[in-house]
């Protein structure tokens, strides 16, 4: 990763709301992140079970003026939910009625599998950051089908009734378990599972906690999956009578330069529809952590505003080389509205965020959306 962007004093003042930011304080960044984070999620479904979507989400849809036209279908908002999130579609429309725009469950390998052992996620801090080694723990493909079923049962109902409904997307990656020769099968047995339950598909090459993952980003490996999970993907949608599932890959922010460069002229000649940019970085550059603590932390992938000058990078490289109409979704460092504007402004489609959810809380993604709209009428003022 050429450059890290050190944290700026901006970041810091960008606070979290109040209330989020003192129970983050006092009770959430002192327990286990994973142990925060599940109970995060156990707070959102259960104020679903008991009524409490419809309220928030009157509160949080997103504004008419910030409706987004992108991979041929309207988004609610520009700006999305990035895949780790909710791995197994477990909480899609408990989050949805926070206001995301979309969100992209994942990554679904074939087959359930645990994951790395814990701890397997680590915060720091100062850099508003996060490191993990998760290892794709999901359901697997084919339980996480059935919950996809049952979730389009209720989108629909809600979608008839008025509610805000976020696309959906589905990120799937490689069981561990599948020795690397045989990952085209594994990844079209997921595309097979799930395209027809997907708003837009992504092929995840560049987590760097399964061996072996990112050596996908190849071209010569990349070429035959990509065109083996399209054309699987393709052949499912048709059987179940429904529109294709547009299909993007996902990539690394340690590629060099000359390898994004290929992987978006491999987009272009296999006309796929898009790139997602970027997963987590394996650097440990631009940290204001002290050493200690990031070697404590261990392995894994680093997210967070650390991220954000290589993420800006990579997509104004993508933009530049891709065609026209080959969708980039930018990931990686976001923070607040400026950042997601500028994503925007630099030729982005779409924006996701994961890091700043965790720091910034339900509210986040409020505040972003609201912001957005709000530079969108003083931009406009200026321009009339
Ligand atoms: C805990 C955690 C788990 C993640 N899991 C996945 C995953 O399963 N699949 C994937 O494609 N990206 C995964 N990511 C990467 C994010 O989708 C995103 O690309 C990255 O975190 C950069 O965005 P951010 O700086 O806004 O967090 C994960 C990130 C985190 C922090």
């Amino acid at each position: 990763m050429p450059t890290a962007r050190p944290i700026s004093s901006r970041a810091d003042a960008r606070s979290a709301a109040p209330v989020y930011s003192r129970l983050f304080r006092t009770v959430l960044s002192r327990m286990d992140p994973e142990d925060a984070h599940r109970l995060v999620v156990a707070g959102l479904r259960l104020a679903d079970r008991l009524g409490a979507s419809a309220a928030v989400a009157r509160l949080t849809r997103p504004a008419p003026s910030l409706r987004t036209r992108a991979l041929g279908r309207d988004w609610p908002s520009p700006f999305g939910l990035a895949a780790g999130f909710d791995k197994g579609a477990a909480a899609v429309l408990p989050l949805a009625a926070l206001g995301f725009g979309h969100i992209e469950i994942g990554t679904v390998t074939a087959r359930a599998q645990p994951g790395n052992p814990r701890p397997r996620l680590a915060r720091l801090v100062a850099d508003r950051a996060l490191i993990n080694r998760m290892g794709f723990n999901n359901d697997g493909a084919v339980e996480v089908r059935s919950r996809l079923q049952a979730m389009h049962r209720r989108a629909e109902r809600l979608r008839a009734a008025g509610r805000h409904v976020p696309v959906i997307g589905v990120n799937i990656g490689k069981t561990k378990a599948t020795p690397l020769e045989e990952a085209v099968e594994d990844y079209r047995f997921s595309a097979r599972q799930l395209a027809p339950w997907a708003d837009y598909l992504v092929v995840n090459v560049s987590s760097p906690n399964t061996p072996g993952l990112r050596q996908l980003q190849d071209i010569e490996s990349l070429r035959p999956l990509l065109q083996a999970v399209r054309e699987a993907a393709d052949a499912a949608t048709e059987e179940a009578g429904g529109p294709r599932a547009p299909l993007l890959v996902k990539i690394a922010p340690d590629l060099a330069d000359a390898d994004v460069d290929a992987v978006a002229d491999l987009v272009a000649d296999l006309g796929l529809d898009g790139v997602i940019a970027t997963n987590t970085t394996i650097s440990r550059d631009g940290l204001r952590t002290s050493a200690a603590q990031v070697e404590a932390a261990g392995a894994g992938g680093l997210s967070g505003p650390v991220l954000a000058a290589r993420a800006e990078e990579v997509l104004v490289r993508l933009r530049r080389r891709l065609p026209a109409e080959a969708a980039v979704i930018s990931v990686g460092g976001v923070v607040d509205a400026a950042d997601v504007d500028r994503r925007l402004q630099l030729g982005a489609d779409l924006v996701q965020g994961y890091s700043a959810f965790i720091y910034e809380g339900p509210l986040w993604v409020r505040r972003i959306n609201r912001g957005l709209a709000a530079r969108r009428v003083s931009s406009g003022a200026r321009r009339a």
